[in-house]
């Protein structure tokens, strides 16, 4: 007897997702750089490149740089704006049978509001993103992120602008990151995603310079996961929303270990540009993974580690 296929749709919130794998924002454009690799409607949903107001040209090169187990970027929010992308990139998206998820960042409050509102209407867009790690303008400079009191208004004000489903994207760069989590969740955020890139620097030792123009940039791929693993661990402890996990997942089993700490969904970023189709083959593995498990549903996984004894998730040393 063939037994029927294990069940990977998930539900977090108000937002329901065919299967729990989503692609990061900034590492597949707008989507239609993925188009010739596969079928976009076999991934649960496509996060957009950040999207701002007017479009950015982002920062000068060099922006990208190797590292062990991962990678630096320095981008600096190059877009095409919100304007372009709902009148040329969302189209094609809103047909492609997956979530469509932009992200979306502003240099103050009201810019994130106004984003929200042009993004709530035109038909095919099934979540926004918050992108608060980016500089507020109106507090020197200060990215909303690392900040409760800010991240709270920007949610908010998003919140009041847009029905859609409002995810609030974390930076693994503060102290108590569960601070800022409930800060957006008071905002009125339905999901949290974490984490976004984990500030870091490269510096070539004979030309004795910095390799990013920018100086510092964000570190991203396998280097972050563990960091990101138990950032969503210790959230799924201290929160009762929604949590999709991020940062150095490339296969089935490093989405697990997501899953396992009591994610719902998680994305693939950094390994997109080692393979395409890492995404889609992530999908199919925690298809197997089910199977092999003999697993009906992948959201019975959802927080189900299993604690060692003495496992406390004390401090190490
Ligand atoms: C080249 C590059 C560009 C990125 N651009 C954005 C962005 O525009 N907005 C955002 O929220 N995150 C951005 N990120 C962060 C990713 O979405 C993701 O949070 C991070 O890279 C960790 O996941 P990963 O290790 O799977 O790449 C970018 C990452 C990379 C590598």
């Amino acid at each position: 007897m063939v037994s029927a296929p294990p069940d990977l749709s998930v539900v977090l919130g108000p937002l329901t997702l065919s299967n729990p794998v989503l692609t990061a924002s900034g590492t597949c454009g707008y989507g239609e750089e993925l188009l010739p690799y596969f079928d976009l409607s076999r991934i649960g949903g496509i996060v957009t490149k950040s999207l701002s107001v007017l479009p950015r040209e982002g920062n000068p090169p060099q922006r990208l740089a190797e590292t062990p187990a991962g990678m630096l970027n320095s981008i600096g929010l190059q877009n095409v704006g919100v304007d372009a992308f709902i009148t040329d990139k969302l189209p094609l998206l809103a047909k492609s049978g997956t979530a469509v998820i932009p992200s979306i960042f502003g240099a103050t409050t009201e810019e994130f509001a106004e984003l929200a509102a042009r993004l709530d209407g035109p038909p095919g867009v099934a979540a926004l993103e918050l992108n608060v790690s980016c500089p507020n303008t109106s507090r020197g400079g200060v990215e909303f992120g690392v900040d409760p009191e800010s991240t709270r208004r920007v949610t908010e004000a998003v919140r009041r602008r847009t029905k859609l489903p409002v995810i609030v994207k974390l930076s693994p760069n503060v102290t108590d990151i569960t601070l800022i989590a409930q800060a957006a969740l008071d905002g009125g955020a339905d999901i949290l995603s974490l984490v976004n890139t984990v500030f870091g620097m490269k510096i070539d030792v004979e030309k004795r310079r910095v390799v990013l123009a920018s100086g510092s940039g964000g570190l991203s791929g396998p280097a972050i996961r563990p960091i990101a693993v138990h950032l969503t661990n210790r959230l799924a402890q201290a929160v009762r929303a929604p949590i999709i996990g991020i940062g150095g997942i490339g296969c089935a089993e490093d989405a697990l270990e997501f899953i396992l700490a009591g994610a719902s969904a998680v994305q693939v970023g950094t390994a997109t540009f080692v393979d395409p189709c890492a995404t889609p083959k992530t999908v199919d593995g925690l298809a197997a993974y089910c199977r092999r498990h003999e697993v009906a549903a992948i959201r019975d996984l959802i927080g189900g580690i299993r604690r060692n004894r003495g496992g406390t998730g004390r401090a190490p040393g």
